[in-house]
């Protein structure tokens, strides 16, 4: 309980959560764990003087400042809550430029007053308004703390009452201030078939920034997460680390500037490049939110701050269940017909899985989609391939017992396509220049009104012709090249606005499609991973984390896109993709995720098969656990050689553990010593069973053997890992 005085007690009814002495206001914002804290100083400027752990005795925020130096030259203005361009007392990254309808450029911002309250869904908002002194020009600050979680959404809302439109030329969503002694960051590089390639800098000095140009597929090349050690590296159980995200689905920047006191600033938000908005008055300019968490407890808890929060607020549905799938994309790529696919249904049948995804190639006849130049647009049903069309198949796939889904790709065009001829200003392209394609294809213009109706129509029309659709493949192909939209140009709308404009015409697409068909799983892909921000999340029930479908490849990938996703976020498929891996660790390595194949299912021999139909049932038992439970990595395949995590459920009843083998070399440590578990109840019995064999097999786990929850936490458990066991999969349950 906290420890809160008379004085602040009545202060609290007035300003609840802020207390103020004298002329300066202090507003910490906390969560179970964390604590921000915002003051204003002698010219009411609003500084962050604390950002670490929370205290007890809230009344000792107000001078958790004073022993930090923030006095020496310059930097007393270092820590500003939102910095600001064009006055001479700041000299660090703005979070926001602008300039006025005068053609001045400066900006002032000074406290005017803050509110708290309970939202809805159970979070503390906080909202600091800030004016400038001498014109109408205002930001709300907004800081949304989930307080079980750790977890805090920031956000900041700019407007005006000039007589005119202010150009925004930087416009961050958040400003934070860090004094630590260390700051390592983590920041993932990426490419087609590289997703999520860790990169670890020592932020020493000057910026640092991790930003995305490419206005659709945003993290093709740089993932919008990060993860900052401060004060030392941080392990998976020990240490102080932030790790988060900016939500959006367009251009990011995310700035680390170290200033000469060590101190880190962090400006956070939409990246301003080629982006300059021009606010309308009396509107006003919603940011995305800059979503983090801080753990005193290393990675691990980090993340599953992040993921409890993803599934409870973020992801749709991300408390419900998923299907287990069969896709055709690697099993047939384009060439397919309709009697193929029929064949393949009772392959997802046999292998006992949900769902049958019918992926790329199903569409188009003026320009047929038999390969990756042609049809985009066309959303008609190919009638050489398909001749009874969709129906059909869905109902052929139902007679089977599984549901069907279908792929689509609508906000892209094929340069050979009906659609691109009709509607030529409907393609993001610079009519004077060349076309660029990326993967032979050009990006719609959904900032056009007329196009998000038609992409609502691609999706609309699909359910309405087959009611019982069970999921959409929403892929996404091409970044925007040639940034330049002929709708804006028509409506007289600066070209500065594509990116924002299309980021939220898509958004307005997703919220139209999930008024009308709310809970229909839907998948975000983006040629592999090059969409999985929070935002869009919102809208999808899971995402595809990349075409690189090698189980070893796999394991690396995973790992790094645990630290910010729930497991029932992450598709991950079964392919042929590389064979020298066996079926079982193929299979082994997808089901630490969102189940599905991508395989010929009616080529595996008679004993694969077995052993894939025992692997789905034993997925189907312990999904529960993975999908709703909590993860915890112990072994890390980039300082071991092999890779092991586990989930455990909410009582600590059932878990289970995954260990893969990640050095084939014949030096490789695999099974010297234990694992050692974590999240189980040091004072449950649990026995422990190896699954996922192939009939026949032997396994070195004595079944019948029970250890208490403390001897599998403290001296662990060694799974037995070898050439011969590259893959262990262990199901773990409590005991009476
Ligand atoms: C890229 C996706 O990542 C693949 O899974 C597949 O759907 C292809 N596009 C289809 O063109």
């Amino acid at each position: 309980m906290k420890s809160i005085n008379l004085l602040t007690n009545i202060l609290f009814v007035l300003l609840p959560f802020s207390f103020s002495f004298g002329q300066s206001v202090t507003i910490p914002i906390e969560t179970e764990n964390v604590a921000i804290v915002l003051k204003t100083d002698g010219n009411n400027r609003l500084k962050i003087i604390y950002f670490g752990k929370s205290l007890s005795n809230i009344n000792e925020y107000e001078q958790t400042g004073e022993v930090f130096n923030f006095r020496s030259e310059g930097a007393s203005s270092n820590n500003n809550a939102y910095a600001v361009a064009g006055i001479d007392n700041n000299f660090t990254e703005p979070a926001i430029a602008v300039v006025h309808v005068d053609g001045n450029n400066s900006l002032d911002l000074l406290y005017e007053s803050h509110s708290t309250s309970k939202t809805s869904d159970g979070a503390t908002l906080t909202v600091v308004t800030l004016k400038d002194p001498v014109y109408p020009f205002f930001v709300d600050l907004y800081y949304k703390a989930w307080k079980d979680k750790d977890v805090i959404e920031q956000w900041s809302v700019i407007r005006h009452t000039e007589k005119g439109n202010v150009v925004l030329n930087k416009y961050a969503s958040a400003n934070l201030y860090l004094n630590n002694r260390d700051y390592y960051l983590t920041s993932y590089n990426g490419s087609w078939i590289k997703e999520m390639q860790p990169v670890e800098t020592h932020l020493r000095q000057g910026m640092h920034t991790i930003e995305s140009r490419l206005g659709t597929r945003e993290n093709l090349l740089t993932s919008p997460n990060f993860m900052l050690s401060l004060d030392g590296k941080a392990t998976e159980t020990s240490g102080t680390v932030m790790m988060g995200q900016i939500a959006w689905n367009g251009n990011f920047a995310l700035q680390f500037e170290t200033d000469v006191y060590k101190n880190l600033h962090i400006v956070a938000g939409i990246n301003p490049y080629q982006s300059a908005y021009h606010l309308k008055p009396n509107t006003s300019f919603e940011t995305p939110r800059f979503v983090y968490t801080l753990s005193f407890e290393g990675k691990g808890k980090g993340s599953r701050n992040l993921q409890g929060w993803l599934r409870d607020h973020a992801l749709l549905d991300g408390r419900g269940e998923r299907l287990t799938l069969l896709n055709n994309w690697e099993a047939t790529y384009f060439d397919f017909n309709q009697d193929k696919l029929v064949s393949l249904f009772g392959g997802a049948k046999k292998l006992g899985v949900d769902m049958f995804l019918l992926d790329d190639g199903w569409f188009a006849n003026k320009y047929p989609r038999n390969d990756d130049t042609t049809g985009l647009g066309d959303w008609e049903v190919n009638r050489r391939k398909l001749p009874d069309g969709i129906p059909f198949l869905v109902r052929e796939a139902e007679k089977e017992g599984v549901k069907f889904g279908i792929w689509i790709e609508p906000e892209m065009v094929s340069p050979k396509s009906e659609l691109y001829e009709k509607h030529p200003d409907w393609v993001i392209k610079q009519e004077k220049r060349p076309e660029i394609y990326f993967r032979n294809q050009l990006v719609l213009d959904l900032a056009n009104p007329e196009v998000q109706d038609f992409v609502f129509k691609v999706v609309d029309d699909l359910f309405t012709e087959n009611p019982t659709l069970a999921f959409i493949k929403w892929d996404c192909n091409a970044p925007v090249f040639n940034g330049h939209s002929k709708y804006l140009e028509r409506k007289k709308i600066p070209q500065s606005h594509l990116y924002i404009k299309y980021s939220k015409g898509l958004q307005n697409v997703l919220e139209r499609i999930r008024a009308k068909y709310p809970t229909v799983p839907m998948m975000l892909c983006s040629g592999g991973g090059g969409r999985s921000d929070y935002n869009l999340l919102k809208y999808f029930t899971e995402f595809w984390l990349s075409d690189n479908t090698d189980p070893l490849e796999r394991v690396f990938m995973q790992w790094n896109y645990s630290y910010y996703y729930p497991a029932i976020a992450m598709c991950n498929h079964v392919t042929d993709w590389s064979k020298d891996k066996s079926l079982k660790y193929r299979i082994d390595v997808a089901s630490m995720g969102k189940l599905g194949f991508d395989i010929r299912a009616n080529e595996l021999s008679e004993r694969d098969m077995k052993f894939a139909q025992q692997t789905v049932r034993n997925y189907n038992d312990f999904k529960d656990i993975l999908w709703h439970g909590e993860m915890y990595r112990l072994a890390s395949p980039y300082e071991d050689d092999m890779a092991s995590l586990m989930y455990v459920n909410e009582q600590k009843t059932e878990g289970v553990m995954f260990n893969y083998l990640t050095n084939w070399r014949d030096v490789a440590d695999t099974s010297l010593r234990p694992i050692k578990l974590q999240g189980l109840d040091k004072d449950k019995t649990y026995k422990l069973t190896e699954i996922n064999l192939y009939e026949g097999t032997n396994t070195p786990v004595d079944h019948q053997k029970v250890y208490s929850g403390e001897f599998l936490m403290k001296v662990g458990f060694n799974p037995s890992v070898s050439k011969y066991r590259a893959s262990v999969v262990i199901k773990i349950k409590s005991v009476k």
